[in-house]
C-alpha cells in the first residue's frame, strides 16, 4: 500500500509518498515564507497562486526520489481542511485530478489529524491510546486519541493559539512573520525571571487555554521602554516560559486526569526545544512517556498527509468496503472542520 500525500493549507505547498510496508519513501517542500514576508503574514491570493506553480514540480520530485510512479500508487491524499479555503481548493483540485487521471481513489485529510499521526513517522511510534498537545500556528487542543478518527478534545484555547500567540508577540518585538522559531531563539539570550507574565487560566480547573492576554502582557512590558537586544530577549524568555509552564500544568493534569501513560506533541510549537524540556519533565512525572516527530513534521509537511491517507485506505480496505471511490469528482475542500467532526472522517469532507 503506498500513497501521495499532498499539503496545500496554507503556506507551505508540500508531497510525500508513504508506504505501508517500508515507510516514508520521500517528501518534498517548498516554503512561501519569503514571499509572504514582505506583507507581515500570510496573504492568502498569493499563497493559492504560489501552490497551483509549485504542485506540479514537487509531486514529479518526490515520485521521483521514491522511485515511484502512477502504477505504484495506490491513493491520492490531500488536506482538505481547516485552512485557508484557496489554498485548500489548489491541492483538493490538483489531488482530484490525479485520482481521476491514475484512476486511484482521492482521500480528503483533515490537517489536524495530520498533525496527531505525525509522530508515527519516527523510528519509535507511540502505540494508540495516547493523550495528545496539539499546538499550531491555527490550534491548540489536547486531545484523548484512541486510535486514527477516534479523537475526544479534552481542552481548547478559547481565543489565541500558543503559535498565533508566539507569531503576534514576535511582531512585537520587531521579529519578522512567522516569528515562532525567531522568539524562541531570542528567548535563549534572555535572563530568566526578569519579566513574569501571567500563566492564563491556571488559577481555575480545566484543561481549556486562552493566550491573547500574553501578547498584551507583553505590549504592556515593552511600551516606554528603550528596546535594546537584551530587554527584547529577556520579554520573549518571559513570554515563552509564561506559554510552556501554562501548556505543562495543562498536560500535566490531563495525564492525571485521563491516565494515559503516552504523551504526544504535535503541531509547529511542537518543534519548541523549552517546550519539549518541560513536557519531558511532565512526563517523567507522571510515569509517561513522550513522543514528538522529528522538527520538520512539526510544521506543515506532506509526510503526515501521505501518512494519515495510507492510514485511512488501509482500514478502509479492511473494513470490507472496496475503499473509497476510484476517481471521485468531488473535490472536497473546508475552511472550518472540527476534529471532532465524525471522527474527521476523510469521506465526511463534503465538497464546495
Ligand atoms: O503546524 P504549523 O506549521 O501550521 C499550522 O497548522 O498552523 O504551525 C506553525 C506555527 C507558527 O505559529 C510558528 O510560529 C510556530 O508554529 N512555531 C514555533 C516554533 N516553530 C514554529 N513556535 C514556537 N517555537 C518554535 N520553535
Ligand atoms: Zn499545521
Amino acid at each position: 500500500m503506498r500513497v501521495i500525500g499532498i499539503e496545500s493549507s496554507c503556506d507551505e505547498t508540500a508531497v510525500a509518498v508513504y508506504d505501508a510496508e517500508l515507510g516514508l519513501l520521500s517528501h518534498r517542500l517548498h516554503s512561501q515564507i519569503a514571499m509572504h514576508q514582505a506583507y507581515g503574514g500570510v496573504v492568502p491570493e498569493l499563497a493559492s497562486r504560489d501552490h497551483v506553480r509549485r504542485l506540479l514540480p514537487l509531486v514529479r520530485q518526490a515520485l521521483c526520489d521514491a522511485q515511484s510512479d502512477r502504477n505504484s500508487i495506490d491513493g491520492v491524499a490531500y488536506t482538505a481542511g481547516p485552512g485557508l479555503i484557496g489554498a485548500l481548493l489548489v491541492g483538493a483540485g490538483f489531488a482530484s485530478s490525479l485520482s481521476l487521471a491514475w484512476d486511484k481513489p482521492a482521500l480528503g485529510i483533515h490537517h489536524l489529524e495530520g498533525h496527531l499521526m505525525a509522530p508515527l513517522l519516527e523510528p519509535k511510534p507511540p502505540a494508540f491510546p495516547f493523550l495528545a498537545l496539539l499546538v499550531s500556528g491555527g490550534h491548540t487542543q489536547l486531545v484523548d486519541v484512541a486510535g486514527l478518527g477516534r479523537y475526544r478534545i479534552l481542552g481548547e484555547t478559547l481565543d489565541d493559539a500558543a503559535g498565533e500567540a508566539f507569531d503576534k508577540t514576535a511582531k512585537l518585538l520587531g521579529l519578522p512573520y512567522p516569528g515562532g522559531a525567531a522568539l524562541a531563539k531570542l528567548a535563549e539570550a534572555g535572563r530568566p525571571g526578569r519579566f513574569v507574565f501571567p500563566r492564563p487560566m491556571l488559577d481555575r480547573p480545566g484543561l481549556d487555554f486562552s493566550f491573547s492576554g500574553l501578547k498584551t502582557a507583553a505590549l504592556v512590558a515593552l511600551r516606554g521602554r528603550v528596546l535594546d537586544d537584551a530587554i527584547r530577549a529577556d520579554v520573549a524568555r518571559g513570554f515563552q516560559e509564561a506559554v510552556v509552564e501554562t501548556l505543562a500544568e495543562k498536560c500535566r493534569r490531563a495525564l492525571e486526569a485521563t491516565g494515559h501513560r503516552r504523551l504526544v506533541i504535535a503541531g509547529g510549537v511542537g518543534a519548541n526545544r523549552r517546550l519539549r524540556e518541560r513536557l519531558a519533565d511532565v512526563a517523567q512525572s507522571a510515569g509517561a512517556e513522550l513522543y514528538f516527530p522529528r522538527t520538520e513534521f512539526c510544521t506543515d509537511n506532506g509526510a503526515m498527509i501521505a501518512l494519515a491517507g495510507c492510514m485511512r485506505l488501509t482500514a478502509s480496505l479492511a473494513a470490507g468496503g472496496g475503499g473509497p471511490t476510484r476517481g471521485s469528482r468531488l473535490v472536497a475542500a473546508r475552511a472550518n472542520w472540527e476534529l471532532g467532526d465524525s471522527g474527521a472522517d476523510a469521506a465526511a469532507a463534503t465538497g464546495v
